[in-house]
C-alpha cells in the first residue's frame, strides 16, 4: 500500500458500527465504501450488511481484496475513480462510506454530488478521517517507520478543503449533519450526513 496510512487508524467494529447503527438498519443497508483499499473495512463491516461495495483507483488492491472475499454473494469491489461518474445505480445506496480516502480525492464537490446520486433517499453519507491530534503523534516520526513518505501538511490542507466542503453542503440543504466530528476512543473524527429531498 503506498499510502502508510493504511497501516495506521483502528477502524475496528465498535468505531464503524456503533455510530453507523444509529442512523440505519445495517443489516438491511446496501452500502457503499469509496477508496475500499485492501478490503480492511470490508472485512469489518461486510457480515453486517446485506450488501457491500468497494471501490478503489488502485487494480492492484482490488485485486488482492477479491481475493480475500472471492465467494463471498454480498460483496464486491469495483475498479474506479471516485471523483468520475460512480458505476453505481440513482437512489440504490443506503450508506456510502469513506474511511480514509477523502482527503484523496481532488474534487470533493463532484464526489459529494456522486454521493446524492448514488444515495436513497435518507441515505447516509459517513466520512472517517483520523483527528488532527492522531495524525500529528501517529507522524511524528518517533511512532511510525513508515512516517518519512508522509506529508503531514498537506494532508492538514487537504483536510481543511474537506471542511470547507462540509459547509457548503450545509448551506447548501443538500444533507443534514448528524454528527460532526464526534471522537471515539479519543482519536476518530466522524461526520455523518443524510441526504435531504
Ligand atoms: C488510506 S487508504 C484507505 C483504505 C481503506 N478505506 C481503509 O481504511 O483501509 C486510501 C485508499 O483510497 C484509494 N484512492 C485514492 N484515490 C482514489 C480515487 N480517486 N478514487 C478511488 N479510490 C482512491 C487508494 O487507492 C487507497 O486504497
Amino acid at each position: 500500500m503506498e499510502n502508510p496510512l493504511i497501516m495506521h487508524g483502528d477502524f475496528n467494529k465498535d468505531i464503524l458500527l456503533k455510530p453507523l447503527g444509529r442512523y440505519v438498519s445495517l443489516e438491511q443497508s446496501s452500502l457503499l465504501e469509496i477508496g475500499s483499499g485492501n478490503g480492511r473495512i470490508a472485512r469489518v463491516l461486510s457480515p453486517h450488511v446485506n450488501r457491500y461495495v468497494g471501490i478503489d483507483i488502485s487494480d492492484e488492491l482490488v485485486q488482492m481484496a477479491r481475493r480475500e472475499f472471492f465467494g463471498r454473494t454480498n460483496v464486491d469491489f469495483i475498479v474506479a475513480d471516485g471523483n468520475s461518474t460512480l458505476p453505481i445505480r440513482e437512489e440504490s445506496v443506503d450508506v456510502m462510506l469513506y474511511v480514509m480516502a477523502l482527503h484523496f480525492l481532488h474534487d470533493h464537490q463532484a464526489a459529494f454530488s456522486e454521493a446524492r446520486r448514488v444515495l436513497r433517499l435518507a441515505g447516509v453519507l459517513a466520512l472517517f478521517e483520523p483527528s488532527e491530534k492522531e495524525v500529528g503523534e501517529a507522524w511524528s516520526g518517533m511512532l511510525n517507520p513508515f512516517s518519512g513518505s508522509f506529508n503531514p501538511t498537506s494532508y492538514q490542507r487537504k483536510m481543511e478543503d474537506v471542511r470547507r466542503m462540509n459547509s457548503f453542503l450545509e448551506s447548501q440543504s443538500l444533507f443534514d449533519v448528524l454528527e460532526r466530528n464526534t471522537e471515539y476512543r479519543g482519536n476518530k473524527v466522524l461526520m455523518v450526513l443524510r441526504k435531504k429531498s
